[in-house]
């Protein structure tokens, strides 16, 4: 089957969880590209199991797996048909490394099957994933957990995904696929890579390689990766930095002034400059309003990707509290969103939504011990016995600096890992029987999401999201 014309609304991927199956499948079914957020689904999906599988979903889609036997051991291992008690926390899941983790490997490849799986059910429309560069140890075994359940695109920015293409398509004709990972001090990058033959042996069906599009914000980085067939993504999705979640950093040297980096021309993306590399582009960061397709439009673009109109969605994974409490700020007065230079353990900026009762106002954030247990923004380097050893600027700082980390680097950091996954629903509980406190994120261009609230104050479907963002006169697909 050849590729298929990718529509003109992409919604985009929202980590942890918050683009869940649930809020891609709508957007599919209804005739654009929905897209899961591929970021740490192997702790999603066990923490789903352990809260007893509400509506049985995660094992309906084990039982799709391709390797009955090894679904079978997820189950196993952290299925509780009646959940957890009441104040017990989750179990641990096997962390990432640069060495080979069968364990890893078999809930990582089982999670992003199952999720995508949920997204595809049911309906023919086009399922994207979406990945962080950032994360590269977990991205071989998890591109083939998607491609297992026929994932149609990838979509991946936070850094720049040259390696992707050759990934998917050494994957899709079932051989060895990995990525080059750096590692602090080492000379050579470390190899990580999935042997599709080796981990589903008899198992493993004939794969279909998914189309890529890549993130990008600045022109240099889109000619770069065009310039080669080996880098050359499908399409690009060039985001501004008011997009909700990670930003790319302002180019030239960063200024901060109050805590947040100071972006100016020389961020504007040429688009007439993408347009001329011939790839298809959508644009994101700011369109999701009535106006921001047709600008898109007029600007060459095939369409627009929008995050914050449908992380307010009634389908998306975010905790019903925090998405009511967001949409209620934003319909009365205002809901502050700031540009963070300091919050991501990355080093990359990341938009903070200020809503009570999470990690954006200080006494939460003062009251929260610090501690790193999911790891998976931390970064390898080599140790002085030749070892590699991991290291995270939000975990304790003596226990960075012990690393060798730079104690500057780790004030105001904010543990994402255990943040993002708070707001969707399933964070941790603590030792103390407290349960760790969330972050919000979204763009900081509202305008569209505010107009959405005054429409709708008691929230909004996908549905209501697409029908705002696309009038029926814009609704024939993209052409690429
Ligand atoms: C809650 C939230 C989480 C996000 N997480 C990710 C992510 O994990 N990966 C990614 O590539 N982009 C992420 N984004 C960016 C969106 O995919 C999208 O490009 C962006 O939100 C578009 O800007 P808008 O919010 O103004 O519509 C996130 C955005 C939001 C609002």
């Amino acid at each position: 089957m050849g590729q298929r014309t990718l529509p003109r609304i992409i919604q985009g991927g929202m980590g942890v969880g918050v683009s869940s199956w649930q809020l891609a499948r709508e957007v599919s079914r209804a005739g654009h590209l929905g897209v899961v957020s591929g970021t740490a689904l192997d702790l999603t999906v066990a923490r789903r199991l352990q809260d007893g599988d509400p509506g049985g979903h995660v094992r309906r889609a084990l039982a799709a797996f391709p390797d009955p036997a090894m679904a079978a051991r997820i189950l196993d291992r952290y299925f509780l048909p009646a959940g957890r008690v009441e104040g017990t926390p989750y179990r641990p899941i096997p962390r990432l490394g640069v060495r080979p983790n069968p364990a890893v490997d078999e809930l990582t490849v089982v999670a992003n099957f199952v999720e995508v799986w949920l997204a595809r059910e049911g309906h023919d429309g086009l399922v994207g994933i979406n990945y962080l560069e950032k994360i590269q140890l977990a991205t071989p075994v998890a591109a083939l957990g998607a491609m297992l359940a026929g994932v149609d695109v990838v979509v991946m920015g936070a850094g720049v995904p040259r390696q992707i293409p050759a990934l998917l398509t050494d994957l899709a004709a079932g051989r060895p696929g990995g990525v080059d990972v750096d590692v602090e001090g080492a000379e050579q990058p470390y190899r990580v890579q999935v042997d599709p033959q080796a981990l589903l042996g008899e198992h493993l069906p004939a794969l279909r390689r998914p189309q890529f599009l890549a993130i990008v914000s600045a022109t240099v980085l889109a000619a770069y990766l065009a310039r080669e067939e080996r880098t050359r993504p499908d399409g690009f999705v060039v985001e501004g930095h008011c997009a909700g979640g990670h930003n790319a950093p302002p180019r030239g040297k960063m200024v901060i002034e109050d805590g947040e980096p100071v972006y100016g021309t020389r961020d504007e993306v040429d688009l007439t400059k993408i347009a001329a590399l011939g790839l298809p582009f959508w644009l994101a960061g700011g369109y999701g309003s009535e106006q921001g397709l047709s600008d898109a439009l007029a600007a060459g673009a095939s369409g627009i990707q929008v995050g914050s109109l449908f992380a307010l969605a009634a389908e998306s994974g975010l905790r019903a509290d925090l998405k009511q409490r967001a949409i209620h700020d934003l319909a009365t007065e205002d809901l502050p969103v700031r540009t963070d230079a300091g919050a991501s353990p990355t080093g990359f900026p990341f938009k903070v939504a200020r809503l009570p009762g999470t990690l954006a106002e200080p006494a939460v954030y003062e009251a929260r011990s610090r501690l790193c247990d999911l790891g998976y923004l931390r970064t390898p380097y080599l140790t002085g016995d030749g070892h590699v050893g991991y290291r995270c600027p939000a975990e304790p700082a003596d226990h960075h600096v012990r690393k060798g980390g730079d104690a500057g680097a780790t004030a105001g950091r904010v543990c994402l890992c255990n943040a993002l996954t708070a707001a969707i629903g399933l964070g941790q509980v603590r030792p103390n029987g407290e349960i760790e406190p969330p972050l919000v994120t979204l763009g900081s261009d509202v305008s569209g999401v505010r107009a959405m609230a005054e429409r709708h104050p008691d929230g909004w479907s996908a549905a209501d999201a697409l029908e705002f963002l696309c009038p029926a006169d814009l609704r024939s697909s993209a052409t690429t």
